[in-house]
């Protein structure tokens, strides 16, 4: 497989992206690539929902989008296996999963090791799954936040990269804090891929690397850039 460089001129880091929803994150992507924070090029958006914004939003771009539909298949591990080949087709560098909303199994992530991120509204490892936001209010955490990390077929269980921080307000609801965490998801994103395109990000194990230093706590956003 071809490996991310951190040279600047190479061509850029190909990505997929799966989404199975609205596709805020997805349009996060393509605005920085559109406008250069982003050294990296979607070849195409996958998905689980036909009707889903997300694939949409890519085709708008100009980008290959399709979702399989997971009825069509025997099994969980058949439906992987047939979206993965799919992956697989349009030979990416990284996989991305942005509001995917389906588990994966280990078999499919295996030979993505290292190479495919998923970005989750919670400060990992609280509130992985569904409904993070409520959760937070209801635990009565002074902080949220988003949280992206390397997946594994552990649920929101795999190596936390980078992290990004909202203070919880007397007066939120799980719709205002889960609006503020999202405008704080696009930029981390983006940072965070941006390390991995060129090649500054790397999984060996379950240690995470920056410049090949272990990372001890997730990076963290701050100006638009994520930092130890
Ligand atoms: C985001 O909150 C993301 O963290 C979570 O699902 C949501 C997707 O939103 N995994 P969008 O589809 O990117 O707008």
């Amino acid at each position: 497989m071809a490996a991310a460089t951190p040279d600047a001129a190479a061509a850029p880091p190909r990505l997929v992206v799966l989404a199975s929803g609205r596709g805020s994150n997805l349009q996060a992507l393509l605005d920085a690539i559109a406008d250069g924070r982003l050294h990296a090029r979607i070849v195409g958006v996958l998905g689980d929902r036909p009707k889903a914004p997300a694939l949409a939003r890519a085709r708008d771009a100009g980008i290959a989008a399709l979702a399989l539909r997971p009825r069509d298949f025997a099994s969980r591990d058949a439906f992987d296996a047939a979206l993965f080949a799919e992956v697989a087709a349009l030979q990416p560098d990284f996989i991305v999963c942005a509001g995917y909303m389906r588990l994966l199994g280990a078999d499919v992530l295996a030979p993505w090791a290292g190479r495919i991120v998923n970005i989750h509204p919670s400060l990992l490892p609280a509130f992985k799954g569904l409904d993070t936001h409520a959760r937070a209010i209801t635990a009565g955490v002074a902080e949220h936040g988003a949280s992206v990390h390397f997946v594994t077929a552990d649920l929101d269980g795999g190596p936390v990269i980078a992290q990004a921080r909202v203070a919880v307000q007397p007066d939120d609801d799980a719709a205002k804090l889960a609006a503020r965490v999202l405008v704080v998801e696009y930029p981390l994103l983006v940072a965070t891929l941006e390390l991995l395109c060129r090649g500054r990000l790397t999984l060996q194990g379950n240690v995470v690397r920056l410049e090949g230093v272990p990372l001890d706590t997730p990076l963290q956003l701050a100006a638009n850039r994520v930092t130890a």
